[in-house]
Order: structure tokens, then sequence, then C-alpha cells
């Protein structure tokens, strides 16, 4: 009697971790895993205008969640169910709000703040502003392609020398620091038109540069004290 109610009970016990398992795998499956995923991305908020902080966190969150329910489930996941895992994740927000949340903005007395944390990069910068690295969202910035032909626009060589001898010595900017100045002329290219020129340069780099890359262009340009002609 004793030896039949063990038979009963392992039977019940394996036919139950069988379904178990088949649960497992089932769960386990791509699709299932991003049906879960989902589904936690309701409670969460990924509101990339109001709160880009909070947005981007989440965002991580769920990434983080998929990763440990694959692992949890012992999914391993090939190359393109891994781009397929990536994508799923980037399906709760646009290109565009990801590059956006990571973009410097146009608010300078915020962004002077966040260079003070920031090391710029001369090299780097120079990079960048030749268009030999890509910036925020993978387009090339075309600095030089203006600032190389001073009929087109001040030239770069000498801009460290301008700004400082030239520029903050107009009463305009006399409550300018150097940063400011470059700062503002990058992100706000409006808010002053250097005199001899047009006013042509493009209002998109507060969305093209992150805080990094917004600092080594500033190294980049501070290194730029040649002496001016005449
Ligand atoms: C389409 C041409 C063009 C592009 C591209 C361009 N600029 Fe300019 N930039 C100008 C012109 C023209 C001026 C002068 C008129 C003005 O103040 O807007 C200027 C002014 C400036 C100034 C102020 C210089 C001074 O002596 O007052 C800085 C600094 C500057 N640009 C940096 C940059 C950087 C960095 C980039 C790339 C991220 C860039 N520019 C891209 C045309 C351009």
């Amino acid at each position: 009697m004793r030896t039949f109610i063990l038979t009963i009970a392992l039977t019940l016990l394996l036919a139950a971790s069988g379904a178990a398992q088949d649960d497992l795998a089932d769960n386990c499956q791509a699709d299932a895993l991003a049906q879960q995923q989902s589904t936690f991305a309701a409670y969460l908020t990924l509101d990339f205008v109001d709160n880009v902080e909070q947005a981007l966190a989440n965002l991580f969150r769920l990434g983080a969640l998929y990763q440990s329910m694959a692992l949890d489930c012992g999914y391993q996941p090939n190359e393109v169910e891994l781009d397929r895992l990536l994508e799923q994740t980037l399906s709760f927000v646009t290109l565009d709000d990801l590059i956006l949340a990571q973009a410097v903005g146009i608010d300078v007395e915020a962004i002077l703040v966040e260079l003070e944390e920031a090391y710029g990069d001369p090299l780097q910068g120079q990079l960048l502003y030749n268009g030999l690295e890509p910036a925020l969202g993978g387009g090339t910035l075309g600095c030089a392609g203006c600032h190389e032909n001073e009929a087109v626009a001040p030239l770069t060589a000498g801009t460290w020398t301008r700004v400082h001898d030239i520029r903050l010595a107009m009463p305009a900017f006399t409550s300018y620091s150097h940063r400011q100045f470059l700062v503002e002329s990058i992100v706000q290219p409006m808010a002053y038109i250097t005199p001899d020129y047009a006013a042509m340069m493009p209002e998109i780099y507060g969305r093209q540069l992150t805080t990094q890359q917004l600092a080594d262009l500033v190294a980049f340009l501070d290194s730029q004290d040649q002496l001016l002609d005449g």
C-alpha cells in the first residue's frame, strides 16, 4: 500500500514537473518573452518629452528585464533573435526620441553646468569637427566644410584668439565667459551673427551632440590659438 501511494505521488510529481518544463519551454520562446516584456512596459512611464531621464531608465529596465527572463528560462537567443530583442525593446520608443534624450539641447546655462563635469578631448573634437567621426544619430557635423573657407565663415584657425581678443571685448559680451560664447555660437547660432557673415549656420547642433561631444568640440576650438592676421 505504501509503495502504491509512493508510486502515485512520484507519477504526479513527474507529471507536474513535466508540465512545468513544457510551460518553461513555451515561456522561453522569443514571442512569449516579448509578450511578457510588453505587459511590464504598460506599467512603466516612457515619456521622452517631459521626463527623459526616467524614460531612459525605464527603457533600460525593460531591456534588462527581457534579458533576465531569457536567462532564467535558459533561452539562448541566436544573433537574429538578439537583434529582435533589441528591436523589441526599442519599439517602446522612437529613434528620434532616443537621440533627443541623449542630446545636449540648447539651454546654454544648463549646458555650462553639465560641461563642468566633462573633460573635453581636443583630438576627438577635431575628428567630429572635420566630419571624420559621426555625431549623435550617425550624421556628420560639417563644421569644417564652412569654417575652412574664410569667405563663408570665420576661420577655424585662430578661433580661440579671435573670441578672446575681439568678441569678448565687445560690449554685448562683457558678461560672457569664453566657453559661454562658444557654446552659444554652436547650439544657438542665431543668438549673435558675426559681422560680415550671413546667418547660415544650421540650428541643429543641440540635437546632434551629446554633452561629451560638445565638450570635445569646445576643447578643439580652444586649441585653435593661432595669431590672427593683421
Ligand atoms: C553652413 C555653414 C556652417 C556650418 C556647417 C557651421 N558653421 Fe559655424 N558659423 C558659420 C557662419 C557663417 C558663422 C558666422 C555668422 C554667425 O555668427 O552665425 C559661424 C559662426 C561660428 C562661431 C562663432 C565664431 C566667431 O568668430 O564669432 C563658432 C564658434 C562656430 N561657428 C562653430 C561651429 C561649429 C563647432 C560647427 C559644427 C558643429 C559649425 N560652426 C558649423 C557657418 C557654419
